[in-house]
C-alpha cells in the first residue's frame, strides 16, 4: 500500500472523521479566550487550521479579520470550498508553522486540536515559537493547545479500529500509545472505491506520529523562549489546568526584541 503525504488523501474524508466535534463551541472557545485577555483583538492568524472549521465560525462572530493556514494544501482546498459557500471572508494559506512566510503581524496567532503535537521535538516546539513571535504585534497572544499522556491513554481504545466511508472514499484507523517514548501514532488505510463500491481502485496509507507532551515540559520547553504565560486552561473552561487535565490550552506573550 502506497505510503502518502499527512492529510493528502485523508483530507476529503476529515469532515466526517470530525463530525461528532462541536467547533462552533471551540470556536467560541478561543473568542472567550481573546476577551479575557485581549479584547482590542482584531487580527487574527490561525495555524494548522485544518479544513478551516474553527477559522469560518471565528470569522461568522463578526469583529476578526482572519488569514488561516495548514502544511496540507488539500486540507487548504476542502477550507476554501466551504468558505465559499458561506461566504467566508477568511484567508487561507498554505503554510509551514516552522517557516511561516507571511508579512504581516497579528493580534492573536492561536492553533487547536493537538496540531502543536506534530512538532517531534523541544527544538521544533521552540522554532515554531520564534516563527510566531516574529509576526506577533506588541502585546499580541499566542493560543494553542496540545494533547497530554492521559489523553492519549483514554483515546487510545476508541481511535483504534475505526471505520468510516465518505461517497467513494473508505477509511480504516488503527491507533496506538507508546509512552515511553510519548509517540501516538494513527494510521490510515485509505481506500478509493468504484461507484457501485465493488471494487477497491487504489489505497493509500497516511501514518500520522504525534508527540505528547506533558504540562510539565511544555512549561519547561517555554521556560527557554521569551514567552511569559498569561494562563493555562484545561477542558474547554478558564479554569488553570494542571497535570491531570487531557488536553491543555496555553496562553501566552512574549517580550517581542529579545
Ligand atoms: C489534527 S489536525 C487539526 C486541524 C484543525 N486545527 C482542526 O481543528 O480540525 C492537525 C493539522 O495540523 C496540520 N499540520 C501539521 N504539521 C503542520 C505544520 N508544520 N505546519 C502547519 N500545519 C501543520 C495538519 O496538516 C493538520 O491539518
Amino acid at each position: 500500500m502506497k505510503e502518502t503525504d499527512n492529510y493528502s488523501n485523508l483530507a476529503p474524508l476529515y469532515d466526517k472523521l470530525m463530525e461528532n466535534v462541536d467547533y462552533e463551541s471551540w470556536a467560541d472557545y478561543i473568542d472567550e479566550i481573546i476577551q479575557e485577555h485581549h479584547p482590542e483583538a482584531e487580527k487574527v492568524l490561525e495555524l494548522a487550521c485544518g479544513t478551516g472549521s474553527v477559522a469560518i465560525s471565528l470569522e461568522e462572530l463578526g469583529y476578526y479579520e482572519i488569514t488561516a493556514g495548514d502544511l496540507s494544501p488539500h486540507m487548504i482546498e476542502v477550507a476554501k470550498e466551504k468558505a465559499s459557500k458561506v461566504d467566508s471572508a477568511v484567508q487561507f494559506k498554505t503554510l509551514d508553522f516552522l517557516n511561516i512566510n507571511i508579512e504581516d503581524e497579528f493580534d492573536v496567532i492561536f492553533s487547536v486540536f493537538d496540531s502543536v503535537n506534530y512538532l517531534q521535538t523541544e527544538s521544533e516546539v521552540k522554532i515554531m515559537l520564534d516563527e510566531c513571535r516574529k509576526l506577533l504585534k506588541e502585546d499580541g497572544l499566542l493560543i494553542f493547545d496540545f494533547s497530554t499522556p492521559l489523553n492519549s491513554m483514554e483515546a487510545v481504545d476508541h481511535l483504534n479500529n475505526e471505520e468510516a466511508e465518505v461517497k467513494s472514499l473508505r477509511f480504516f484507523r488503527t491507533s496506538e500509545y507508546d509512552a515511553i517514548n510519548k509517540i501516538h501514532t494513527n494510521t490510515f488505510e485509505i481506500e478509493q472505491l468504484s461507484e457501485d463500491k465493488q471494487e477497491i481502485i487504489s489505497s493509500f496509507k497516511e501514518v500520522h506520529k504525534q508527540r505528547i507532551y506533558s504540562l510539565e515540559e511544555m512549561l519547561s520547553i517555554l521556560k527557554q523562549t521569551p514567552y511569559h504565560l498569561v494562563a493555562k486552561y484545561g477542558d474547554f473552561d478558564l479554569i488553570d489546568a494542571d497535570e491531570n487535565s487531557a488536553r491543555i490550552t496555553l496562553v501566552l506573550k512574549c517580550q517581542k526584541h529579545l
